[in-house]
């Protein structure tokens, strides 16, 4: 982390929420720090009386309201514990190393994010990225951060958020390294190394934090993107009052999806699809015809690529293809 990300993001407290000023989050402790980067430390709520403290751990900032549970899920750091000396840490990421599962997530996330970039799908995605100055630009789960680094080129700020800790540090390692480095997956247990330098822009922040429930102060950012991130909350329809709370008006909302609904992670009854509506007319309905009255939702189509091809790279034999509905619009 930057040591001047909590002033660049507008962090604020998912615990107190008080207004705007008073909850912002500032970096309170430095424990451990490389350059202008700080890799272990305190964030802390500025509001009198809230006990909001949040830890940045291996240069990234986890801002949650509920860090305890967070820290009992899967997508909490698994690489041992976390101590302060690069030597012990570096021996024990590779002896103790990730589990193979987070493994090979990171290998498919890194190969598509940093591997294959000039595919027709990552020239629509980052086509959706308005070509001039696009101000405070936001991704939602963030994943490896290609998206986020695109935009950042073309941003005042570019932040990228994401639940899982393995993958938002890998993007600050990016970041921090300018080298983009993993182990890639080639066959089932088969990894090969990769590394080659990365350009890296100097405006970009990641935190570990809830989309549904974002640090971030409302009506502060001119592009909110969530891509593959609908169908993977559990409740869609908060994302997009989230994302449309955080959007200043006029400003870009990119929002891509396959519509993969599956009942363990989003409940039947918050698909966005009906026996008669397809999730894609539903989305159009929910953001163009304000389908859901009370969310008030008034947006404008900028542009779509309703089918667009999406192929993650599990190894060198198996591969997942998607068709992804990207949809790119305007506030009111
Ligand atoms: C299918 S992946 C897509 C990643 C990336 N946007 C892309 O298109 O390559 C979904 C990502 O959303 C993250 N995620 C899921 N629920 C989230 C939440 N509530 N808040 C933030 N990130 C979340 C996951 O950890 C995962 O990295």
């Amino acid at each position: 982390m930057l040591a001047a990300a909590p002033e660049l993001v507008n962090l604020t407290c998912p615990l107190c929420r008080a207004p705007r000023q008073t909850s912002r989050l500032g970096l309170a402790e430095v424990y451990l720090s490389e350059g202008d980067f700080v890799l272990e430390g305190m964030l802390r709520c500025g509001a009198s009386g809230c006990p909001g403290r949040f830890p940045v751990l291996q240069g990234v900032p986890i801002v949650l309201k509920d860090f305890r549970s967070w820290w009992q899920s899967s997508t909490a750091p698994r690489s041992g514990p976390l101590c302060s000396s690069p030597q012990m840490s570096s021996y024990l990421g590779r002896v103790v190393a990730d589990s193979y599962p987070q493994q090979a997530l990171l290998s498919t996330y890194m190969t598509h994010h940093y591997g294959s970039n000039d595919d027709a799908y990552w020239q629509a995605v980052t086509r959706a990225i308005p070509e001039q100055d696009c101000g405070r630009a936001l991704e939602l789960g963030c994943s490896v951060g290609g998206f986020v680094f695109a935009a950042a080129r073309r941003a005042k700020v570019s932040v990228g958020i994401d639940l899982d800790f393995n993958l938002v540090a890998a993007a600050a390692g990016i970041q921090r390294s300018g080298e983009v480095q993993y182990r890639r997956l080639r066959r089932a247990r088969a990894f090969e190394d990769v590394h080659f330098d990365f350009e890296v822009p100097g405006n970009v922040v990641f935190l570990v934090a809830d989309a549904l429930d974002p640090p971030l102060l409302a009506e502060d950012w001119d592009l909110v993107a969530a891509l593959n991130l609908l169908d993977n909350v559990a409740l869609p329809t908060v994302l997009l009052g989230q994302m449309n709370a955080l959007l200043r008006s006029g400003r870009r909302l990119v929002l891509g999806s396959p519509y993969q609904w599956r009942p363990d992670i989003t409940d039947p009854g918050e698909w966005l699809e009906t026996d008669a509506m397809d999730s894609a007319s539903m989305v159009r309905a929910i953001l163009f015809e304000q389908l859901i009255p009370p969310m008030q939702l008034h947006y404008q189509p900028v542009f779509d690529e309703p089918d667009l091809d999406w192929t993650l790279i599990q190894h060198d034999r198996q591969r997942r293809s998607y068709r992804v509905d990207l949809i790119v619009a305007r506030k009111d």
